[in-house]
């Protein structure tokens, strides 16, 4: 980049009523191509489409508009091979390419610029970007899903505690947790696909804010984009910043529940748990303590929501109180969502890959899943059931025998028939099968429940809609 910030001439794109060059530190402050360069492909795009659909509009010749479009093509690869120099004096992405235009086409590039502003050239050059993402977000999302789903088929019946308060609560099913993510995952999807449909309408032809007088056909340009129409109100296309704050919206959320198994990675992964061991692929060891094997990459998917959600409080903040139209705080917005979509896209890829190569231990899972009197409401709600006795009844007679399990050191199934009946006389001996954990998974088959034949019908309805 050149930091011709000092010349003393005015902009050669919009200087005519200056006389002097900005000062060094305004360019500083104003130019935004340090980092608005990555919206080359779309601004190019943008400019192709309003070309083409000038030209077809008689408002300027054919040989110009493929004057134009041959030689944005060429600066496409100019960029592409690295050997385009991006200006700070010419502030961003859109001056840089089109005085290279003019430069490379003379006359012909100065006409590009007609009926399009700035305002509605970012606009639409951000939209595109913006809507790749979701694309981007929405693929990385179905394999990360894939590789929670091809967990949950290996161990739909595989037992583990399921916790609440992160105390042990009720057996549960290693397929069954693993596809709480992947509903999770779904719901991630669709905010991303939903948000893109929103985002599909095109608002270059808004102008500076106003519309133009020249006969321009938006519906062509927006047909030309891949847009399902183009925007209704010319004043909110070019103030419009929701289709970036509902991508980091929905980043957020997503980054979030990437960082909830991130935490249970961590717990899981660590010797008082050995529920997983993560593969060395995905940690790190230590440079004095040999033992070690960190969960780094799972401690920074945690953390990772810290920067999304970072963003996204970022520009909320940016837009607050603007008063229409476009102000150049607005500028402001790209690098947040640069950013957020960089880390979501790569936090996306390390938890695929670290789900995929996980390995649970299922005899630590079973052991843990029996211990901490996990069974206890399998008991309470035998009693209801077979002694016909009133639940919260129940509830306090499972109590009690929990307090002599715990007194006496040992678990529920541990304690003899004859200890139980002095708390009821009717327990009979068939309550020892509701004590076991796979008998107690099993009984869990309400829909969505964590009986393996549940998990197993969710992990072929999942197949399917993955398929
Ligand atoms: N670099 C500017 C941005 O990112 C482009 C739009 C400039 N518009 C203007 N009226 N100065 O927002």
């Amino acid at each position: 980049m050149t930091a011709d910030a000092n010349s003393k001439s005015a902009n050669q794109m919009w200087g005519g009523r200056f006389a002097e060059g900005p000062d060094a530190i305004m360019t500083a402050i104003n130019a935004s191509i340090g980092f608005d360069h990555r919206l080359y492909a779309q601004d190019i795009a943008g400019s192709r489409a309003h070309a083409a659909m000038l030209a077809a509009q008689g408002i300027i010749t054919d040989s110009d508009a493929k004057a134009i479009g041959e030689g944005l093509l060429a600066i496409l690869s100019e960029i592409e091979r690295g050997e385009f120099t991006f200006t700070t004096a010419l502030e961003d992405i859109h001056l840089n390419i089109e005085a290279r235009l003019t430069e490379r086409i003379g006359e012909a590039g100065k006409r590009l610029h007609t009926g399009r502003s700035r305002n509605d050239q970012v606009a639409v050059d951000f939209r595109l970007w913006v809507r790749d993402q979701c694309d981007a977000a929405i693929q990385g999302l179905t394999a990360l899903m894939q590789a929670f789903l091809a967990q949950a088929e290996d161990g739909t019946d595989w037992v583990m505690p399921g916790f609440t308060h992160l105390q042990t609560a009720q057996p549960v099913t290693w397929g069954h947790h693993m596809l709480a993510y992947v509903e999770m995952l779904a719901r991630d999807r669709s905010r991303f696909e939903d948000a893109r449909k929103r985002m599909n309408e095109c608002p270059l032809g808004a102008a500076a804010l106003a519309g133009t007088s020249f006969p321009i056909d938006r519906h062509a340009t927006a047909k030309a984009l891949g847009f399902d129409r183009p925007t209704g109100n010319s004043l909110d296309s070019v103030s419009d910043r929701d289709f970036a704050l509902e991508f980091l919206s929905a980043a957020s959320i997503c980054a979030m529940h990437l960082s909830r198994f991130a935490e249970e990675l961590v717990i899981w992964s660590s010797a008082q748990f050995r529920f997983v061991r993560l593969s060395d692929r995905w940690t790190t060891g230590s440079s004095i303590m040999p033992q070690k094997k960190n969960p780094d990459a799972a401690e920074l998917l945690r953390a990772k929501l810290g920067r999304i959600l970072g963003a996204t409080v970022a520009l909320f903040t940016i837009m607050k109180g603007l008063p229409l139209t476009y102000s150049k705080d607005m500028q402001e917005d790209k690098e947040q969502v640069f950013d957020a979509a960089d880390t979501l896209m790569l936090a996306l890829a390390a938890m695929t890959g670290m789900v995929g190569d996980m390995t649970a231990n299922r005899e630590v899972l079973k052991t843990a899943a029996a211990s901490g009197f996990s069974t206890a409401t399998d008991l309470a709600d035998w009693l209801v059931r077979a002694l016909g006795m009133p639940f919260r009844e129940a509830h306090h007679v499972t109590g009690t025998l929990v307090a002599l399990a715990e007194a006496k050191g040992c678990d529920l199934p541990d304690l003899t028939l004859a200890e139980m009946q002095t708390f009821h006389p009717g327990i009979r001996a068939e309550v020892f099968d509701v004590l076991g954990v796979e008998n107690s998974v099993r009984s869990r088959m309400s829909y969505g429940g964590t009986a393996p034949d549940q998990v197993r019908a969710q992990v072929t309805r999942w197949k399917d809609q993955l398929a």
